[in-house]
């Protein structure tokens, strides 16, 4: 049977066919009692996307994004080789993805396949590594953000602080001396700086001085710069567990800095092959990147300005050029800044009832009618893991059902039925 490809091109697709593709579920035809899965769904991994994966709580959306991670792990060495896939975990469900899915094997042997782990390389914050391990969870790797690196102003936002307050304007004062001198410097640091300003009144002198006080009892800024080569290693699955870190405005801090590092880094890459092709000679070192964040309105809402907001929009607006793809899963897509949503080129969306979220995804694909997405996903039935997928490149839309995971998913909904009180 033949297969659909998205996120592909006409041009790509008569030159590569199916090679370099995620297997991500079948097509759903037929309504109600009659529907039936038929061909193969596969997602182009090889060229840049913006990616959307949307839908309401507990429909699917984190087990999906684990689906096309899985698939990059599953390509051949010589594709696998030119990608690295980095997961933004803010829920701390990703790790599991190291143990095989043994609890489905019933349902993966339905779909002719067989519970593999992933051999992912879990980072997770230095001062907090502890805590992974008395939960039983085995890291790779730690992580901790060099408080050098972060401005004024993303100090400002963390903390919900005018710039232009006096607490602002002492923050500015003290970020600009430490960062004359050297970007090597830790909390202590700023707080020593804020400490001997001899300028600012001592109350604004201790409001600073708390807040600085409190994130450093948090253990996870240091002063070294961070090395991000780990997770830029050829063919490597990254997940980073911001779980442990207090707060949406620690984990933006850290998206910001992370999405950042990517663009530079690929950026100067860029240039490199550019150069070398021209020469004639083979490509880069530095893989293209997959970016994928949970719970993404978070990172780049749609009515306020975090840390990561610049940083992420510069992905979205630019990424395309130096190889970096954007993966935004999140349960309310209409929460999502405009402009991720009107530079996603593939939307994968799992139920959703709202019709701000159904509009939303209106301004990603103009052609498609409101009604005609909401008809959609009333149509498809109620099994786990359905879908509706809106390819813009080919502006075309299908009802399919993910294929179920080969790696354990840990984000399922806990029960208060413990397995001994349930009915013989
Ligand atoms: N394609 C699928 N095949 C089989 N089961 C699935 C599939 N997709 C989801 N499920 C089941 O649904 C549960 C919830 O999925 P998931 O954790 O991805 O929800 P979510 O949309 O990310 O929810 P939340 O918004 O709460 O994060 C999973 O634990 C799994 O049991
Ligand atoms: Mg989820």
């Amino acid at each position: 049977m033949y297969e659909i490809v998205v996120g592909r091109t006409q041009d790509d697709l008569k030159k590569y066919g199916a090679l370099g593709t995620a297997y991500i579920g079948k097509h759903i035809v037929g309504l109600g009692e009659d529907a039936h899965t038929t061909s193969k769904i596969l997602l182009d991994l090889v060229r840049p996307h913006v990616m959307l994966i949307c839908g309401k709580r507990g429909s699917g959306k984190s087990y999906s994004a684990g689906v096309i991670a899985e698939e990059v792990a599953n390509l051949p060495e010589e594709l696998r080789k030119n990608l690295a896939v980095i997961i933004i975990d803010p829920m701390g469900i990703y790790w599991s993805m190291k143990s095989p899915n043994e609890k489905d094997s019933e349902l993966l042997r339905k779909w002719e396949l067989k519970p593999k782990g992933v051999d992912i390389k879990l980072f997770v914050p230095q001062g907090r590594a502890a805590e992974f391990e008395s939960a039983g969870i085995l890291w790779d790797y730690t992580i901790s953000l060099p408080a050098g690196e972060f401005s004024a102003e993303d100090w400002a936002i963390t903390f919900n602080i005018e710039a232009f307050s006096d607490a602002g304007v002492l923050l500015g004062r003290a970020i600009k001396n430490l960062k004359a001198r050297s970007d090597a410097y830790g909390i202590r640091e700023i707080i020593s700086e804020i400490s001997s300003d001899n300028r600012a009144e001592q109350k604004h002198k201790d409001v600073l001085r708390g807040l600085f006080e409190n994130i450093e009892g948090w253990g996870i800024f240091g002063k070294d710069k961070i090395s991000l080569e780990e997770m830029f290693r050829p063919g490597s699955i990254s997940v980073i567990d911001i779980s442990h870190y207090e707060g949406w405005a620690t984990k933006n801090l850290f998206v910001s800095l992370i999405s950042k590092k990517i663009y530079q880094a690929r950026l100067t890459a860029r240039k490199g092959e550019e150069a070398r092709s021209m020469l004639g000679e083979e490509k880069s070192e530095l893989p293209m990147i997959w970016l994928m964040m949970d719970e993404a309105h978070q990172f780049l809402p749609n009515d306020a300005k975090t840390t990561s907001s610049d940083a992420l929009l510069t992905l979205v607006k630019l990424g395309r050029e130096p190889g970096i793809s954007t993966v935004f899963i999140t349960q309310q897509p209409y929460k999502l800044h405009p402009d991720a949503l009107s530079q996603t080129d593939v939307v994968l969306s799992h139920r959703l009832t709202s019709e701000q979220d159904i509009k939303a995804l209106e301004t990603v694909m103009q052609t498609y009618l409101l009604s005609n997405i909401q008809r959609s996903i009333d149509d498809l039935p109620k099994w786990k893991g359905t879908a509706i997928i809106l390819d813009d490149n080919s502006e075309k839309l299908y009802g399919m059902v993910v294929r179920p995971r080969t790696s354990w998913h840990a984000g399922g909904s806990p029960i208060a039925i413990k397995n001994d009180q349930q009915k013989a």
